[in-house]
């Protein structure tokens, strides 16, 4: 399955221009790629013990919209990384929540909102090995590979993004702008000093 690669769009509604730059993904072009990632995971996923594990909280829209049209019967639990710092920047991690589930054996679908510099994906990948699965796959609605300072890779990606910060559709920044329809790119001024 090709990738879309995203150049920053039009301005956002008239609403978010003092916050927002430009769309990057309209809340139409989101719909109809999820579709397909949901399609491509009942594919690969079918006769399979799937347990999806969503990471907490920017998986708040994503998830939902990924797997109420994936028809097997799968189990689901969520995982909680936080990186402490500041708001725009990869910090110290901590785990906020614990995997419940029990995976052993199970085929996993971890499912995050952007890869990034990669440190919060390969340590959940660690926790997850440790526990018994099966196999373990990933799918990231957003890719920034020009970011990676860890050799991870997902096997699902939604977009492939420039090196920008971006807001909306459950991502955030400072807890903030998550309930934005669309994404965006954050205006520099908004995190300024705090995110290279
Ligand atoms: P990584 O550990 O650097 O790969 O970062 C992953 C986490 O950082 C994501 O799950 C997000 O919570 C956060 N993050 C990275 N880039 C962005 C962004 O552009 N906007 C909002 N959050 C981001
Ligand atoms: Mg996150």
């Amino acid at each position: 399955m090709k990738t879309p690669h995203l150049k920053p769009g039009p301005p956002p509604p008239a609403r978010w221009r003092k916050e927002i730059e430009s769309v990057l993904v309209n809340s139409e072009r989101l719909a109809c790629r999820v579709r397909q990632l949901s399609r491509a995971i009942q594919r690969d996923f079918a006769g399979k013990d799937l347990a999806v594990v969503s990471v907490l909280n920017g998986t708040v829209f994503f998830l939902p919209d990924l797997i109420r049209h994936v028809s097997l019967p799968l189990r689901l639990d969520f995982i909680g990384i936080s990186s402490y710092g500041s708001s725009a920047q990869s910090g110290n991690l901590v785990m906020t929540k614990d995997l419940r589930l029990d995976i052993r054996g199970r085929d996993v679908l971890v499912v995050d909102d952007i890869l990034d510099t990669g440190r919060t994906l390969s340590r959940i990948l660690e926790r997850l090995r440790g526990s018994g699965a099966l196999t373990v796959k990933t799918c990231v609605l957003l890719n920034k590979p020009e970011r990676r300072t860890v050799n991870v890779q997902a096997d699902y990606v939604g977009f492939t993004i420039p090196d920008c910060f971006v807001v909306g559709y459950g991502l955030d920044y400072a807890e903030c702008f998550r309930n934005l329809p669309f994404i965006g790119v954050l205006r520099k001024e908004v995190y300024a000093g705090h995110f290279q």
